[in-house]
């Protein structure tokens, strides 16, 4: 990072890992974190270039929860109803699953799909999958919807700084889904609050082509969303 007069000149889009676009919040949002819940721990991919092995003044420590704790999540929690106390972290971090159908993985077989990233094609990931874990995954739109809805709620309950929702507004049942509109809307009503930032990130993951299809009726997804709120 080049600085000018301490401006580090960091964009609104960001070519780069989740690890890399999440450390680009903490830089400018939550410079002073210390404790930090990941609510969607998955394999703990938002830390790889932050957390406990960071330098102050980012040096953060991540609890990790997550319904499934196969990729080595501390803590066994659905995200509605989370078991930590009121104010107890600076930040919380929300990285919902994906809306998917079942045949969609199996039909290319391939880890990188489409998401394009490895850890989005686990099965535990999406509601589509074989997992225990699936079940308590949305299994549609208006149930991310409503799960998202639950989740602020705890977002604002444990967290005295704020919180950051990572997420893609991406076709499901053949129209967008869109999430990060609801967010917004959730936001207002719950909290009379307009997000502070929003950042987008395009991966560098490769972007396979499902075989089926044809014709292009959306513009391609490549990018996720980060929406960062804070309270004060
Ligand atoms: C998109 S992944 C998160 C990936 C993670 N940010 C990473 O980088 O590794 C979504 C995660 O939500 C978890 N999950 C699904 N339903 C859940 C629930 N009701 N409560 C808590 N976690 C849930 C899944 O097990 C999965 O690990």
């Amino acid at each position: 990072m080049v600085l000018i007069n301490g401006y580090a000149n960091i964009g609104s889009v960001r070519h780069g890992t989740t690890g890399e676009a999440i450390k680009d919040i903490f830089d400018i949002h939550f410079p002073n974190a210390g404790g930090v819940a990941d609510l969607t721990w998955g394999k703990g991919g938002f830390w790889s270039k932050l957390g406990s092995s960071g330098l102050p003044p980012n040096y953060i420590q991540v609890i990790g929860l997550d319904i499934d704790v196969s990729g080595k999540a501390q803590i066994k929690s659905d995200y509605r109803l989370v078991p930590l106390q009121t104010q107890s972290v600076d930040v919380a971090v929300f990285d919902p699953p994906f809306i998917f159908t079942p045949g969609i993985r199996g039909l290319v077989g391939a880890k990188r799909f489409f998401l394009g990233s490895e850890a989005a094609t686990d099965g535990r990931f999406y509601s589509g999958s074989k997992s225990d874990s699936r079940i308590l995954a949305p299994r549609n739109a208006e149930d991310l919807r409503v799960q998202t809805l639950l989740v602020m709620i705890e977002m604002r309950r444990i967290a005295r700084m704020g919180c950051i929702l990572k997420g893609q507004n991406l076709i499901t049942s053949k129209h967008p889904n869109w999430w990060t509109y609801q967010v917004i809307d959730h936001g207002h009503k719950l909290w009379g609050l307009e997000p502070e930032d929003e950042l987008i990130q395009i991966s560098p993951a490769a972007r396979m082509v499902d075989p089926r299809w044809k014709r292009q009726y959306h513009f391609r997804r490549h990018h996720a969303y980060y929406l960062v709120y804070k309270w004060d």
